[in-house]
C-alpha cells in the first residue's frame, strides 16, 4: 500500500460560525480561530477542515456561496485568512477548504446573470427547463431540504433545479465554461497555500440527461438519486479536475460521497484512480429511521459491526476511507452511540474513540467532539435554526402527516443544530464562545463540559483524544496495519485486531452499559496495553469488561 501524508493525519473539522467568536458579535470567526490554534496545536491533530468561509447570504450557514474568492463578513477579511493560514502552518497544521460546487448560492452573480433572460451567456451556467403542459415543475423531483428541487423563475418563465434549498441553484458541470471557472477558483486558493478540499456532495454534480420523475410513495416527492448520485460523468469530471488542479499541489482531497457503494468509492478515491484521496461515506451513520432519516432509535452494535467491518476489509489495499462519528450535519456522536448521561458520558465516549481511532483511515474529530460535547435539550420549534430541521417541522408535522408528540424526540435526536452549538471553552458565560448574545443557544451544560476543565485533567476526554492521536503517530500498526474482526457474534463486545508484518494490535470495546466477559488471546497476554479507559492491572485470561470499557493491547 502507498504511504501519504493524509493517510497518517488526523484532521479536526472547524464550523466557523460556532467555533469561537473572536469580536463579540456573537457569531465566531477566522480571529477568533487563530487565537485557538494552540489549543488544537495541543491536541496534536494535523489538519483542519474548515465549513465554508466564502461570502454566503447564509441560507445554509455558508454553504450556499455568493462568492468563492471573498470571504464571509461576519468571518472577518481575506487578511485575517491570510493570517490563520500562516499561523497554523507555523504549527505544522494544515488547513483543508471547504468545496461547494455542487450549487451556488442564487445570490451569486453568475445566477443573477443567468436569470435575467434566456440569451444571457450565464444561462447555461445553471440547470433550466419548461415547465410541464399544465404549467407545473418539469418532474417530480423532491429537494433535500424538503419541497420540489425545482423552482419557477417568473423572467424566463422556466424552472431552475435546486436539490438543496431554493436558494441553492445546482450548477451545470455538463457546460464546460463552468468547469473551467471552478478550476480557475481552485487554482487560486491553492496558489494562495491552502492544502486540500473537502467537496461538499461531489456525488451530486453529474446529472443524466433525461430528467424523469423519480420513484415516489403516495403524497410524496420522487426520488432525484438515480439521476443525481454518481451521475454519468461524475469520474469524468473529476479526472479532469484533478489532472489540471489537484495533481499540481500536495493536496489532501476527501469527496462526500453520501451513498457511494464499495465499487464507486474504489473510483472515487482509488490507489491509482487519479481523482481524490478518500470518500467521506455514511452507510454507518445513515440507516433509515421512522421518518426517512428522522428516528429515535439507538444504532444497534450489530449493524455497526458488520459495516464497519465491510469498508476495513474492501477497501484495504485499494482505496481509502475516512473515519468518522459526527460532523456539522450529524448529532453528537457520545449522545448518538454512546450514553450522554452524567453516570457514563466521559466512558462511553471514550470507548467511541477507542473504537474508531484505531481503525484504518483517516480519523476525523468534529469540533467538541474531543469534550464529549453532547445535543441540546430543545423545547420547541423556536429553539431551532437550521434550515433542514425547520422544514422537517414543517413537512412532518404541520402538515398533518405525524402528530408532534411522535415526531419531537425523533427531530432532537437527529437535527444538525445538535453540532452547532457553540464549542464550550470555559465555565463563564456563554461558555467562554463569545462576549455577546451567541446566534444559538449554548448547550447549558457548559458549566461541567468546558475546554479548560478538560484541560487541567489529565483523565479527561480531550486527554484521551490528544492520547488515541499520538498513538496513531507511533504506531504505523494503526495506519497501515490489516483490519480483523473479533468476537464477530459477541453481543456487546467490538472487537478487533490490526495487523503490520510483526505488529499487532487488540482492540476491545464494550459497546454497552452491561459487564461482559471477554478472553484476552494467550498471545496478547504479556501485551503492553497502549490506552484504557479504566484503570485495570492485568489483562490475561478471561476478565470482566466494565460497562463502555475499552482498551487497546499491543504485542511485537
Ligand atoms: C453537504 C453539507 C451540508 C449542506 C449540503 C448542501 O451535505 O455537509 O451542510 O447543507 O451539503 O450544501
Ligand atoms: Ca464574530
Amino acid at each position: 500500500m502507498n504511504q501519504a501524508w493524509w493517510k497518517e493525519a488526523v484532521v479536526y473539522q472547524i464550523y466557523p460560525r460556532s467555533f469561537m467568536d473572536g469580536n463579540g458579535d456573537g457569531i465566531g470567526d477566522i480571529r477568533g480561530i487563530i487565537g485557538r490554534l494552540d489549543y488544537l496545536k495541543t491536541l496534536g491533530i494535523d489538519v483542519i477542515w474548515l465549513s465554508p468561509v466564502y461570502q454566503s447570504p447564509n441560507d445554509d450557514n455558508g454553504y450556499d456561496i455568493s462568492d468563492y474568492q471573498a470571504i464571509m463578513k461576519e468571518f472577518g477579511t481575506m487578511e485575517d485568512f491570510d493570517e490563520m493560514l500562516e499561523e497554523a502552518h507555523k504549527r505544522g497544521i494544515r488547513i483543508v477548504m471547504d468545496l461547494v460546487v455542487n450549487h451556488t448560492s442564487d445570490e451569486h452573480r453568475w445566477f443573477m446573470e443567468s436569470r435575467k433572460i434566456k440569451e444571457n451567456s450565464y444561462r447555461d451556467y445553471y440547470i433550466w427547463r419548461e415547465p410541464r403542459e399544465d404549467g407545473s415543475a418539469p418532474n417530480n423531483w423532491g429537494a433535500c431540504f424538503g419541497g420540489s428541487a425545482w423552482a419557477y423563475d417568473e423572467n424566463t418563465g422556466m424552472y431552475y433545479l435546486h436539490l438543496f434549498s431554493k436558494k441553492q441553484p445546482d450548477l451545470n458541470w455538463e457546460n464546460p465554461k463552468v468547469r473551467d471557472e471552478i478550476y480557475d477558483m481552485m487554482t487560486w486558493w491553492c496558489d494562495k497555500g491552502i492544502d486540500g478540499f473537502r467537496m461538499d456532495v461531489i456525488s451530486m454534480i453529474s446529472k443524466t440527461a433525461e430528467m424523469p420523475d423519480g420513484q415516489a410513495q403516495e403524497g410524496s416527492y420522487g426520488d432525484f438519486g438515480p439521476f443525481c448520485v454518481h451521475g454519468p460523468r461524475v469520474h469524468e469530471y473529476l479526472q479532469e479536475m484533478n489532472q489540471k488542479v489537484l495533481s499540481k499541489y500536495d493536496l489532501m482531497t476527501v469527496g462526500e460521497t453520501s451513498g457511494v457503494t464499495i465499487d464507486q468509492a474504489k473510483r472515487y478515491a482509488g490507489e491509482d484512480s487519479h481523482e481524490l484521496d478518500m470518500v467521506f461515506q455514511f452507510e454507518h451513520v445513515e440507516s433509515d429511521g421512522k421518518f426517512g432519516k428522522w428516528t429515535d432509535e439507538k444504532v444497534p452494535l450489530s449493524f455497526l459491526k458488520e459495516n464497519l467491518s465491510k469498508w476495513q476489509n474492501e477497501l484495504y489495499g485499494k482505496a481509502w476511507n475516512s473515519l468518522f462519528w459526527d460532523n456539522h450535519d450529524q448529532p453528537r456522536a457520545v449522545s448518538r452511540f454512546g450514553d450522554d448521561s452524567v453516570k457514563y458520558r466521559e466512558t462511553s465516549a471514550k470507548m467511541l474513540a477507542t473504537l474508531l481511532h484505531m481503525m484504518q483511515g483517516t480519523p476525523y474529530i468534529y469540533q467538541g467532539e474531543e469534550l464529549g460535547m453532547t445535543n441540546f435539550p430543545f423545547q420547541s420549534k423556536e429553539d431551532f435554526h437550521d434550515i433542514e430541521s425547520i422544514h422537517a417541522y414543517e413537512d412532518w408535522v404541520e402538515s398533518g402527516k405525524v402528530s408532534l408528540e411522535e415526531f419531537w424526540p425523533c427531530l432532537i435526536n437527529k437535527s444538525r443544530d445538535n453540532a452547532r452549538t457553540p464549542v464550550q471553552w470555559d465555565d463563564s458565560e456563554n461558555a467562554g464562545f463569545t462576549t455577546g448574545i451567541p446566534w444559538i443557544r449554548v448547550n447549558p451544560n457548559y458549566e461541567t463540559i468546558n475546554a479548560e476543565a478538560e484541560l487541567k485533567d489529565e483523565n479527561s476526554v480531550f486527554h484521551y483524544y490528544r492520547k488515541l492521536i499520538s498513538l496513531r503517530k507511533k504506531y504505523p500498526v494503526i495506519v497501515y496495519g490489516k483490519y480483523d474482526l473479533q468476537l464477530e457474534e459477541d453481543e456487546n463486545i467490538f472487537a478487533y485486531t490490526r495487523t503490520l508484518d510483526d505488529e499487532q494490535i487488540f482492540v476491545v470495546c464494550n459497546y454497552t452499559e452491561s459487564s461482559c466477559k471477554v478472553l484476552i488471546p494467550s498471545e496478547f497476554a504479556n501485551g503492553q496495553c497502549l490506552i484504557s479507559n479504566y484503570d485495570r492491572s492485568r489483562y490475561e485470561g478471561e476478565i470482566e469488561l466494565s460497562p463502555y470499557e475499552a482498551f487497546v493491547l499491543y504485542r511485537k
